[in-house]
């Protein structure tokens, strides 16, 4: 982990969050390259769990809310943590991850076992006065319990169908740590799959599956993953059953997404809070009733983690260590960098050109700086899975080297070739492409 964090600090992956004071703990900033990676996992999600779906929709609601909503949905009443506090250093920690009654860091006794809700409070206006308190939202999940009548009569969607969420959360959390295992800010991806009663344990088997699945189609190893079925006291106090799947990160296993089945109770809660509706009428049945609800849930800094680490490579090439980040190609924050061989006039001219051609399709890189191996390592440590080089052959041939980061093989490509030999490639298809007109070609075969 230590590794990790230093070269994504070095990289400008992420860094503490306000480090020039010191740091705020538990908060953490993404860097140039980080928030590349970070759009790109969101937009993975996105992609597979919005746009190639016909039961899904998206929305994106406020992080504050009325805070009736938190009343109805049991936050106020039971989103807490039993906190416990070392008598001799005044640490505190989470009661119920201690693996002995003394102080984990001096030793020292600890307090009597209190409750603490971990909601952020704020307040509305400028008086700061009980009736203006409002919470920074700990889930995004009721932001769509409380839209369900609104997409229903918008959306034309009929059951079993989900609301999808992307947004930022906040938890008061008592210890945090790990990097960005756990933190008090930060941004969750989570949706309500809305199914007849009766019909969600085979709701739930199907959403556990598809969400194992999806880590894996992105890349990650299959035996870095596992499924931890939650006994009935350890379940949240909104579910029915639950899941986590599990990541086998640096510092041990540790949950990655959480799936719960949460039955009636927030639409329920919501309608009896409310005095609204909140039945869905089936038209095939001509039955009302009060949908249950699936809801795969994960926090966007917990996917990257388990990326990060699963793509996080060292091996020996030539005596030297290469530092490579494996991802995924959907994943990885650069897709290609542009590396001229010099920067004598000409030769940057000409790498600029096709920088400027492939920049528009790719997120795209361009280094002149350092010795051609250094570039090379610099890109295998931010993952980027091609490097185009333009040497002072290109100028005659107009052909340029594409550089592959994984098998670190080189091969020669027209420049007339090249983005459409990328956009392949990045598509996950292993065919090279010659521009219109042309044959396609493979690997191997130079005609
Ligand atoms: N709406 C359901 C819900 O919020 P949760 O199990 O409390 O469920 C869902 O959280 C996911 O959010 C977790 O599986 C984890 O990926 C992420 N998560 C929760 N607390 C977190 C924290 N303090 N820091 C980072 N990620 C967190």
């Amino acid at each position: 982990m230590d590794k990790l964090v230093s070269l994504c600090q070095r990289r400008g992956f992420i860094f503490p969050s306000s480090d020039i004071y010191g740091g705020l703990s538990g908060c953490w900033d993404y860097g140039p390259i980080g928030i590349e990676l970070k759009r790109n996992v969101k937009e993975a999600w996105w992609r597979d769990i919005v746009q190639q779906r016909d039961d899904m929709v998206g929305v994106d609601t406020s992080i504050l809310m009325n805070s009736r909503v938190w009343e109805a949905s049991g936050h106020i009443a039971s989103f807490k943590d039993p906190l416990v506090e070392c008598k001799n250093c005044h640490l505190r920690w989470k009661a119920d991850e201690l693996k002995e009654n003394k102080c984990p860091s001096c030793g020292g006794a600890l307090t009597e076992e209190r409750m603490f809700n971990t909601m952020f409070k704020t307040f509305i206006g400028p008086v700061e006065e009980d009736a203006a308190i409002v919470y920074l939202r700990p889930e995004t999940a009721q932001g769509m319990f409380v839209n369900f009548q609104n997409v229903v009569n918008t959306a034309r969607k009929r059951l079993p169908f989900g609301i999808a969420q992307q947004g930022s959360a906040f938890r008061n959390e008592i210890t945090t740590g790990n990097f960005i295992y756990r933190v008090r800010e930060f941004e969750l991806m989570e949706f309500e799959y809305f199914v007849k009663p009766g019909t969600q344990d085979k709701w739930f088997e199907y959403w556990l599956n598809e969400r194992y699945e999806w880590y894996q189609k992105l890349g990650i190893k299959k035996n870095h993953l596992k499924l931890h079925r939650k006994k009935k006291e350890d379940l949240a106090h909104y579910a029915i059953a639950g899941a986590d799947i599990e990541y086998d990160f640096p510092m041990g296993w540790g949950e990655l997404e959480g799936i719960a089945s949460r039955g009636d109770f927030d639409l329920t809660q919501h309608a009896k809070t409310s005095g609204k509706s909140m039945e869905y009428f089936d038209d095939e049945t001509k039955e009302h009733y009060v949908p249950y609800v699936v809801e795969p849930s994960l926090g966007v800094g917990r996917a990257i983690l388990a990326f990060l680490c699963d793509a996080y490579d060292e091996e020996t090439v030539n005596d030297e260590l290469r530092v490579v980040f494996h991802f995924h190609r959907d994943i990885a924050p650069i897709k290609v960098a542009v590396l001229p061989l010099s920067r004598k006039e000409n030769l940057a001219a000409f790498a600029k050109d096709v920088y400027d051609t492939l920049r528009p399709c790719f997120t795209t890189q361009y280094d002149d700086t350092q010795a051609i191996g250094r570039r090379y390592r610099r890109q295998d440590e931010l993952g980027t899975p091609y490097c185009v080089t333009i040497d002072f052959q290109s100028l005659e041939d107009n052909m340029a080297t594409i550089r592959e980061r994984d098998s670190m093989n080189q091969i020669r490509v027209p420049v007339a070739a090249l983005k459409n030999t990328l956009l392949a490639k990045l598509s996950g298809e292993d065919l090279f492409v010659l521009p219109e007109g042309g044959k396609i070609w493979k690997q191997g075969n130079d005609g």
